[in-house]
């Protein structure tokens, strides 16, 4: 079976095959008018998609050698996302569905996010603890097995990828925050500068971040000339991925799974990788995909897509983008 994925929730326009559940290619357009702005400017994001899903797409064939007439099927992110970009990108695969005579089906991207693991190990056993860790969304989930998941907790407000951006924007970097704050912390010293943590070392499994980046707003406001801004940098980074270590660890232990697994944006994060493996890989199998599956990509959305085509899940043509798209 040879898919096609088309990735456009925010600002990545991505294109990817998928044959027999191996990637042939994956072509990631990445929007850089947005760093303009210092964030992503919803209709600029919509443009974009449409200036360059073509391009995407054909690069994503010419690479993987794949004609359009060998095209099974078409996977699209559905939601959430955007609504205009997340049209743009649904709009574009059905108008291939309908030409082609091929079936399409709506994706959750954060359940892309999910399987972007089962694309890097195909053997993942179920069941396993996962921490979703976007810009719109932190989430810790039991996955039972595919479509049976368990929401064991998220953020009460703002998302950890938000914290990060939200954060580089205070510290004057670009954006995307994530990054940039992973770049300048890695010269400083991560305790120099106490930040809050919420709900840190608790029973819940919740998380909240916005205390967090206004703690460092005031912090940068008061500050004097001898603060080294690499030091807050990562003190800044640690204070989030404490909280999340210390969830992850607290779900896997309270679930008595043997493997956990992240996913999203933040998930790229070395720091954070670091982190998981050395807090709970001892005993538990700890895994991540490589950084470029971790971020917005089409891989994972022709991935699941095809796991899910080959259970003869179809969408209708008439489908609807859902913004606020859940898991459950
Ligand atoms: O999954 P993603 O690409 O898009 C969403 O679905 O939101 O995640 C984007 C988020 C951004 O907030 C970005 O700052 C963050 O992931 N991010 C990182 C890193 N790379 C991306 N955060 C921390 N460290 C990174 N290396
Ligand atoms: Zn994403």
């Amino acid at each position: 079976m040879i898919i096609l994925g088309i990735e456009s929730s925010c600002d990545e326009t991505a294109a990817a095959i998928c044959k027999n559940g191996n990637i042939l290619s994956s072509i990631v357009s990445s929007q850089q008018i947005h760093k303009d702005f210092g964030g992503v400017v919803p209709e600029v994001a919509s443009r974009e998609h449409e200036r360059l899903l073509n391009y995407s797409v054909e690069k994503a064939l010419d690479e993987a050698e794949i004609a359009l007439s060998d095209l099974d099927g078409v996977g699209v992110t559905q939601g959430p996302g955007l609504a205009g970009a997340l049209i743009t990108g649904v709009c574009f695969a059905k108008g291939l569905s309908q030409s082609l005579n091929i079936p399409i089906l709506g994706i959750n991207h954060l359940e892309a996010h999910i399987y972007a693991n089962f694309l890097t190990d195909p053997t993942l056993v179920y069941p396993l603890v996962c921490l979703l860790v976007s810009g719109g969304h932190t989430q810790l989930w039991l996955v039972k097995e595919m479509a049976d998941y368990e929401l064991l907790g998220e953020s009460r407000d703002d998302a950890a990828g938000e914290a990060f951006d939200k954060g580089g924007r205070i510290l004057g970097l670009d954006y995307p925050g994530g990054p940039a704050i992973e770049k300048m912390a890695h010269n400083g010293d991560c305790k120099a500068i106490d930040f809050p943590r919420a709900f840190y070392k608790d029973e819940s499994l919740e998380f909240s971040f916005s205390g967090l980046k206004t703690s460092l707003l005031y912090f940068m406001e008061k500050k004097d000339k001898s603060v080294v801004l690499a030091d807050v940098a990562a003190s800044y980074q640690k204070a989030i991925l404490d909280v999340l270590v210390y969830k992850l660890a607290t779900a896997v232990k309270r679930k008595n799974v043997r493997t956990c697994v992240i996913a999203g944006g933040v998930a790229a994060n070395n720091e954070l990788r670091n982190m998981v493996k050395k807090t709970i890989g001892d005993e538990i199998s700890v895994l991540y995909p490589e950084p470029a599956l971790c971020t917005d990509n089409a891989a994972m959305v022709a991935y699941l897509s095809q796991l899910y085509m080959e259970k003869g899940f179809t969408s209708p043509i008439d489908f609807d983008v859902f913004p606020n798209l859940k898991v459950v």
